[in-house]
């Protein structure tokens, strides 16, 4: 593994061609994604500034321009007509001022009138590498690209620790008020938000406190992205609590959850109406965020980075790492969220294939499981061995997900074995595979699986029990790999 040196992570990109033979290299690596956003060059991470405007959806990911590794932070702006079909549109933030000297971090966008703003961390850090982190906004101008304010909005607090960071900005009508959401550390290290009000979106914020969330006072040591949305009358809040092992997680200490309930926004209560859930139970999924100016109120899109904080993943020699997950559609029922993959996602089918044993590269799969306790191995080698194992177990009507058979294990120090625990017998799954990630939506979307998977070209094939009837299609690339910077 390369060792990276601060400067070398840190690098400013002066221009495009700083990194075009890194790209070049990038392009012959057998992993790149087809239909997923990855990152143009180097690592992406956090889906950030994800709005729909002007008919036009757009998303920022964290970017590290230089190589599979967490430096110097850039937004790098994707677009959109459809949620399924994506072009790259070159960077968006930048870090070049010196309240965002040392990266401009994860945030949220905001329609305001005819315009669009983003609002981020700007991540100061001085000589001695004391970090300030900034919250700052800027305007997309004419050109689409963002120009930034002059100043930050506001600064850290001194009396929470340097962890304040990615702005969720949202407009509260019964307030009149614009909030915004950040995630905090307390001193003594308990994960939590602030909340910040003003009237004006550009001008006279003042701090309005501590998020209150009744039973979370003790829940993780950061709450990484805060996002909250309502669905069907009821908020959601999600966020990704980092520095603690949750139930079902293996060895994990970041995951991404969220809660039902209702805020207030004069007390800055949050009650939840139940415990928190998983967003997803597979090993990669983090720093969700929904889509800012979604009209439908009984629906929600969101979208997440396939990664975690702190692991490492085999393409890092091909120096690139990190996708985001295809945007899901999110419905409220029975206090539960359930996720499906974007409306007309099928366009992407090109023709279904036969079920004869082998995969081909990059696949939709639809399994039926007509009852009682069922397996389906995928990338199995031609033998049935190996492989991605989903093994359903119906007396505790929890799948068993196990990627210790793969040729290329990865992050086995926190765990390669996860369980996706269901509502009801298993009847379903639909799964979508693309070169190093693969989705799984169990029971039209009641539960979902997400991980990184890297199979080997004698993996291409899958064994199911005689009670799962299979259905392949091969799907069309939808995602531009393309050099814009
Ligand atoms: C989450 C996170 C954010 C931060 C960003 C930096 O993965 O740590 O809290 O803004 O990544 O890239």
């Amino acid at each position: 593994m390369k060792q990276w040196t601060l400067e070398e992570r840190y690098r400013v990109l002066e221009s495009a061609e700083d990194v075009r033979d890194l790209f070049g290299r990038i392009l012959k690596s057998v992993y790149r994604q087809t239909y997923h956003i990855m990152p143009v060059t180097g690592l992406s991470s956090d889906p950030n500034g994800f709005v729909y405007h002007d008919g036009v959806w757009h998303l920022y990911y964290q970017w590290c321009p230089w190589g599979a590794v967490h430096g110097l932070k850039y937004w790098y702006h994707v677009s959109s007509k459809d949620l399924i079909h994506w072009t790259n549109e070159g960077v968006g933030l930048k870090p070049d001022k010196i309240f965002d000297n040392k990266g401009t971090h994860s945030g949220s966008a905001i329609a305001y009138g005819d315009d669009l703003y983003l609002f981020y961390t700007g991540n100061h850090r001085d000589e001695n590498w004391v970090r300030t982190p900034y919250t700052c906004a800027a305007k997309i101008g004419p050109d689409g690209k963002p120009v930034k304010l002059p100043e930050p909005l506001f600064g850290p607090r001194p009396d929470y620790s340097e962890h304040q960071r990615d702005p969720k900005v949202i407009w509260v009508p019964d307030q009149k008020k614009y909030f915004i959401f950040i995630g905090a550390q307390t001193m003594d290290k308990k994960g939590t938000a602030l909340i910040y009000k003003s009237s004006d979106l550009l001008s006279g914020w003042e701090f309005a406190g501590q998020l209150n969330v009744p039973g979370f006072e003790d829940f993780g040591g950061m709450w990484e992205c805060p996002c909250i949305v309502n669905i069907s009358g009821k908020d959601i809040l999600i966020f990704s609590p980092q520095y603690t092992k949750l139930p079902g997680r293996a060895e994990s200490t970041n995951h991404n959850v969220y809660i039902v309930g209702k805020m207030d926004y004069d007390t800055l209560t949050f009650t939840p109406e139940a415990d928190y859930q998983y967003l997803d139970f597979g090993f990669d999924f983090y720093a969700a965020q929904f889509a800012a100016n979604v009209e439908d109120p009984d629906k929600a899109i969101l979208i997440a980075w396939i990664g975690l904080p702190d692991n490492h993943y085999p393409t890092e020699p091909d120096e690139w790492e990190g996708s985001m997950c295809l945007p899901r559609e999110l419905r409220l029922v029975n206090g539960k969220l359930v996720q499906t993959p974007v409306e007309g996602i099928e366009q992407l089918r090109i023709e279904e294939v036969a079920a004869d044993g082998t995969l081909p590269a990059v696949f939709e799969m639809e399994a039926a499981v007509k009852g009682g306790d069922a397996d389906l191995n995928l990338f199995t080698k031609a033998d049935g061995s190996g492989g991605l194992t989903i093994h359903y177990d119906d007396a505790r009507k929890t799948a068993v997900i196990d990627r210790t058979g793969m040729n290329k294990r990865f992050n086995e120090n926190v765990g390669e074995v996860l369980e996706m625990p269901l509502d009801r017998p298993l009847e379903k799954l639909r799964i979508f595979a693309d070169k190093c990630s693969v989705e799984i939506f169990a029971n039209d979307g009641e539960s979902t699986f997400t991980t990184h998977l890297y199979p080997e070209a004698d993996e291409f094939n899958y064994t199911a029990t005689d009670n799962v009837e299979v259905k392949i299609w091969t799907l069309a690339p939808s995602v531009k790999d393309d050099f814009v910077i």
